[in-house]
């Protein structure tokens, strides 16, 4: 999928932007991704890190960080409640950025946002500019396929407003929030395990991926192992 040049789709984080930070389950899964990084990097990159919820967390492992968006009110709201001396915001597509980049990463991470992004390139990419021990960590939501699946995503969905309730307090999703989203959603579609698989194979030759029970996969490639 490659719709985060779609102008209609950036319009859409700009407009998410504005929303507050809450827990999500991208944010659930933000202690799986960071122990996957080692401590004391170079240089780490977040592509596509919106309001840099997670970039400020990665200052803690390298001593410099780079993180880069499509949409220009998300990296101001990032500069705005996420900004760290280690950290670059930088408004650019990923695209863009890992072509014209001098820089060499130890950590290339993304949440939620390569499916954004022609999926096999952007990783054939990332590979590209890793240090010669470097990381790539990928969360990212996934297509159920088999049945096994639809089982788990059903369970997700009833455990799901009890998490929510714990973790934000409150059941329901604001209306803001909700609409937002919903527009959104429509022009999303995912990759399933499969099709994960394949692409990691064709795009980086190996990598541990994992499902996750709330609608999520992640990858990681270490090149160094
Ligand atoms: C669902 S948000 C996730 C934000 C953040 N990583 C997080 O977990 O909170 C996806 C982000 O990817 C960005 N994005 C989409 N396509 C992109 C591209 N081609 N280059 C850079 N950023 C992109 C969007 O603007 C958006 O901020």
């Amino acid at each position: 999928m490659e719709n985060g040049h779609d102008i209609r789709v950036i319009k859409q984080f700009d407009t998410i932007a504005f929303l507050q930070d809450t827990w999500d389950h991208n944010q659930q899964y933000q202690k799986y991704l960071l122990q996957n990084i080692p401590q004391h990097c170079k240089c780490i990159l977040d592509v596509g890190c919106g309001t840099g919820e997670l970039t400020e967390k990665l200052s803690r492992y390298a001593h410099e960080i780079i993180a880069i968006d499509v949409s220009n009110n998300m990296v101001q709201e990032a500069q705005k409640r996420n900004a760290h001396e280690k950290v670059t915001y930088i408004n650019i597509a990923a695209e863009k950025y890992l072509e014209e980049t001098d820089k060499r990463f130890d950590v290339i991470i993304s949440v939620a946002a390569l499916h954004h992004m022609n999926e096999e390139r952007i990783l054939e990419a990332m590979k590209a500019k890793l240090t010669k021990k470097g990381k790539i960590v990928i969360l990212d939501l996934v297509k159920n396929e088999t049945v096994v699946e639809y089982v788990l995503s059903i369970l997700a969905t009833v455990v799901n407003p009890i998490i929510r309730f714990i973790m934000r307090g409150r059941i329901g999703i604001p209306k803001e929030e909700r609409e937002a989203w919903a527009g959104h959603f429509q022009y999303d579609t995912y990759l399933t395990i499969k099709e994960v698989k394949k692409i990691v194979t064709r795009a980086l030759g190996k990598g541990k991926i994992k499902r996750h029970f709330f609608w999520r996969y992640s990858i990681v490639y270490n090149q160094g192992a």
